[in-house]
């Protein structure tokens, strides 16, 4: 399978891993980058440009393939500009292969600086957006690719709500640059389906943490299989930043704030991420915000990375197979 997306980076499949705040190690990561596809190591995760640097090369050690890097520029949830400085020194000077950037566009942190920076680093630079108007500036500031993040996403959706199937056709309308599907994916056929809509890859994200090398708890493997489609709810727009999540006690709660005007303070201590090992080390579905997309409805199984991806390549072909045979 062969696309300007795979030719762009030299791997074997169109299949990138999302940022995935404390999961997108280096095991991860390299598991997914030695099954052919593009892993994900989370820079937020990491203080410093040392602990990222040490970050990089750990990946490095685990697979020679190609991975990226994934910068949340959301500037009021960081420490400051300095950890960010940090985080693109450290992908400039490491060259690392490909960095995925949600949030502001690169071009508008600090003038632009370091997305020449990191040009000139040969890094492969990716914007994540949920709209046309933010694909087009991406191209026009010089992204080698935009991420078409559709409304079934985990993590922070646009508040536009466009989905996955309109936002992918209208950006390749209108861009000439790649443009690698987001939202709802997690199986061939989601792959297949990307690729019809137009789009030269796609990127998961909760797919993944059903992978042996996630390495989450038991029930957090269990809780997914369970959960459909229509258990993630929308929040965060009473604070100005729209969420996906797991419905569960600690969802409900921020709903009901949000229901009633309630106060920033009410709402932070269960966004926060405080919980974030009572959920994925120690299987505790219930509190704390769980950042996963509709596409938790095609989880059937905990499988290893590999198979995952060699699985879904060979669904994926065989459905468009089956269908170019109704012509
Ligand atoms: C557990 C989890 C953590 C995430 N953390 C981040 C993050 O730190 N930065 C980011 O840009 N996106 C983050 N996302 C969003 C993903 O990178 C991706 O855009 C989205 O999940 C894709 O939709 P999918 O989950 O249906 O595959 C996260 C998603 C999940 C499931």
């Amino acid at each position: 399978m062969k696309t300007r997306f795979t030719e762009m980076l030299g791997i074997k499949y169109p299949i990138m891993c999302g940022g995935m705040m404390r999961l997108a190690y280096p095991s991860l990561c390299a598991a997914i980058s030695n099954a052919g596809g593009l892993g994900n190591l989370t820079s937020t995760m990491y203080k410093d440009k040392a602990e990222l640097v040490a970050a990089i090369r750990e990946v490095r050690k685990l697979t020679n393939n190609p991975f990226s890097v994934n910068v949340t520029l959301l500037p009021s949830m960081a420490k400051g500009p300095e950890q960010y400085r940090d985080y693109f020194d450290a992908c400039a000077e490491e060259k690392v292969p490909a960095m995925e950037i949600s949030g502001l566009p690169l071009n508008r942190f600090e003038n632009g600086k370091y997305l020449q920076k990191l040009k000139d680093a040969g890094v492969k630079l990716f914007h994540k957006v949920g709209s046309v108007k933010h694909g087009k500036s991406a191209e026009k500031a010089g992204y080698d690719g935009v991420i078409a993040a559709g409304v079934e996403e985990g993590g922070h959706p646009l508040n536009e709500n466009v989905a996955t199937t309109v936002l992918t056709p209208r950006l390749v309308e209108e861009v000439a640059i790649p443009v690698i599907t987001a939202g709802g994916m997690a199986n061939g056929r989601s792959l297949a389906a990307a690729l019809c809509l137009g789009a030269e890859g796609i990127l998961m994200a909760t797919r993944f943490i059903n992978t042996v090398e996630c390495q989450v708890h038991e029930k957090v493997y269990q809780e997914l299989i369970n959960r459909q489609e229509n258990e993630t709810v929308l929040y965060g727009n009473s604070i100005g930043l729209q969420g996906r999540a797991l419905i569960n006690d600690s969802i409900r709660e921020v709903m009901a704030v949000e229901a009633r005007n309630g106060s920033l303070e009410e709402v932070l201590p269960h966004i926060s991420g405080q919980y974030g090992d009572h959920i994925w080390k120690e299987g505790n579905m219930q509190t704390g915000l769980i950042p996963v997309g509709q596409s938790i409805g095609l989880i059937h199984d905990t499988v290893t990375c590999k198979e995952l991806l060699d699985r879904m390549v060979k669904e994926a072909e065989a459905i468009i197979k089956e269908n170019m045979a109704k012509f």
